[in-house]
């Protein structure tokens, strides 16, 4: 495994990427309500992300993915794919995950939109995965384990009786979108694929919650994941630098304050 250490000149450009990311989701806020199609969602991203940022949309193509972003509605984990036939409607639940490229490196950022009023359960589904995403933010830090994030996920999901995805997690990022480590978010690690934490370690964290059980399917369109048991599910992503002395959120929101 090849984790890598940025420099203090590739961290000003997570720095850059991270923020027009969380721009994106922050932009956003106003224009997800019932009616508005994921597709008219991902073209007015697109267009953001490529004329006002001057900055590339990173899953656009990346593997096939034929949008900009993805958008996963309801039972859907993640991976959904923008459409101009699904309609946003009153009651629904959508994570819409941004990804963008600015001067070579990425900012990859995720989060929970409520249409309309949402119901009790998928409200409490959306905060908690929300609070788990901090509670797991907090851990890290030079000189943790990289373990210590899906340990603290996965106890927090057990103590409400939701469950964690095993199939889709985090990942090291920078230039590549998905480099090494993997960051599970369940207690998955071995004594030798867990890592000690350094400064310039730049990692994503996306926890991915279940209402009900933690198996997912992949549609016959190669990439929709959706929960096995149709429940629904839930998922926040930030990117993140390790510091000297702790953590920087480098996608974080205006309405955001980490301490
Ligand atoms: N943004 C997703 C992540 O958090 C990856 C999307 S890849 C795509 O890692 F191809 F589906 F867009
Ligand atoms: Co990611
Ligand atoms: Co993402």
């Amino acid at each position: 495994m090849m984790v890598t250490i940025k420099t203090p000149e590739e961290i000003e450009k997570m720095r850059v990427a991270g923020r027009l990311a969380a721009e994106v989701l922050e932009m956003l806020d106003d224009l997800v309500k019932p009616g508005v199609t994921t597709g008219e969602l991902d073209r007015i991203c697109h267009e953001y992300i490529t004329e006002k940022q001057g900055a590339i949309p990173a899953p656009l193509n990346y593997h096939g993915f034929p949008k900009s972003i993805c958008t996963s509605v309801n039972h859907v984990i993640c991976h959904g794919i923008p459409d101009d036939n699904k309609k946003l409607k009153k009651g629904d639940i959508v994570n819409i995950d941004i990804t963008v490229i600015k001067d070579g490196y990425h900012g990859d950022t995720s989060k929970m939109f409520y249409v309309g009023e949402p119901t009790i359960m998928a409200r409490r589904l959306a905060e908690f995965t929300q609070q788990a995403l901090y509670a797991a933010i907090d851990v890290v830090k030079p000189g943790a384990r990289l373990s210590s994030i899906g340990k603290v996920i996965q106890q927090l999901a057990d103590k409400e009786r939701f469950s964690v995805v095993q199939e889709y997690c985090g990942h090291g990022i920078g230039k590549v979108f998905h480099e090494d480590p993997q960051v599970l978010h369940y207690d998955g690690y071995t004594e030798k694929s867990d890592i000690e934490l350094q400064p310039g370690m730049c990692f994503t964290i996306e926890p991915m919650i279940n209402a009900g059980k933690r198996h997912c399917k992949l549609l016959k369109d190669g990439w929709t994941v959706v929960t096995k048991d149709h429940t629904l599910s839930a998922q926040w992503e930030h990117t993140l630098l390790v510091t000297e002395t702790g953590v920087e959120v480098l996608t974080r929101r205006r309405e955001e304050s980490f301490s």
